[in-house]
């Protein structure tokens, strides 16, 4: 796991969006997408620049259950919203939150064998979530419905007008399918995801803290600010100056 740290937003996601622009460049055909606040300013940063994603494929990590594309809180909406209006890929994969359970989890993973994603971005969640995947999900999971925490539906619950608009359930790509990604980035910014960190990165490997496992993927880079980064010892970090970037 190679553990980055900046001054925080705008930084971190300027360091984000050169690694996807690289892989773009190099080859890189599929990508795999998070949404979240912290991808946000990344895929601003997307938006205006010169990419070119048109021959490109994109797989997204979750949809709510029940809100349907145009809804203004799921995440196609957010993805057409934050990139795909202005960058758009030759194809775009989300789960479909109004399809019947069995089929959207079929196609899903029909979609992600015959789609090897070459850079996957993540986002973590307060109690170490990764995509939906919550603590107790199988490090043997393939894509399925996830029943959200009540730490998720509390904090996901800032976009939302009220708690009780929340969906209770998402479709999720799985922790197996995560794993399977050749290149990981995960985004970090805020001082709340600090202990989520500490326990991704040091410490035991547990289907508890599903974001824990990333310490087994052989090509993981953490992008985390001062804040999120404070509990982790200075000789696992390397520090990128804004300068650098
Ligand atoms: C949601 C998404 C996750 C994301 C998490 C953190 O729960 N399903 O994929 O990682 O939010 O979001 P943020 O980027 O806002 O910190």
């Amino acid at each position: 796991m190679k553990i980055l740290v900046t001054e925080g937003n705008p930084s971190g996601s300027k360091l984000a969006y050169k690694i996807i622009r690289d892989v773009n460049e190099n080859g890189g055909k599929v990508f795999g997408f998070a949404t979240g606040i912290a991808p946000e300013e990344t895929y601003r940063l997307l938006r205006e620049s010169d990419v070119d994603f048109t021959d490109k494929i994109s797989i997204n990590l979750d949809e709510y259950i029940g809100l349907s594309s145009d809804h203004n809180q799921s995440y196609h909406y957010f993805m057409n919203r934050h990139l795909f209006n202005e960058k758009p890929f030759k194809k775009s994969y989300l789960p479909d939150g109004m399809g019947d359970p069995e089929e959207v989890i079929r196609e899903y993973d029909e979609i992600l064998e015959e789609n090897p994603i070459d850079l996957q971005i993540l986002g973590i969640g307060v109690d170490g979530h990764i995509a939906f995947n919550e603590p107790g999900t199988s490090f043997d999971s393939t894509t399925h419905i996830s029943y959200l925490d009540e730490s998720t539906i509390k904090f996901n619950s800032q976009l939302f007008n009220s708690i009780d608009e929340v969906p209770r359930s998402a479709f999720t790509m799985g922790i197996k399918s995560i794993m399977d990604c050749k290149k990981i980035i995960l985004l970090a910014f805020y001082e709340s995801k600090a202990q989520a960190i500490y326990d991704t990165v040091l410490g035991p490997i547990t289907e508890d803290v599903p974001a824990s496992i990333l310490q087994k993927h052989p090509d993981t880079t953490l992008i985390l600010s001062k804040k999120s980064a404070k509990l982790l010892p200075e000789n696992i970090i390397t520090y990128v100056s804004d300068e650098e970037i």
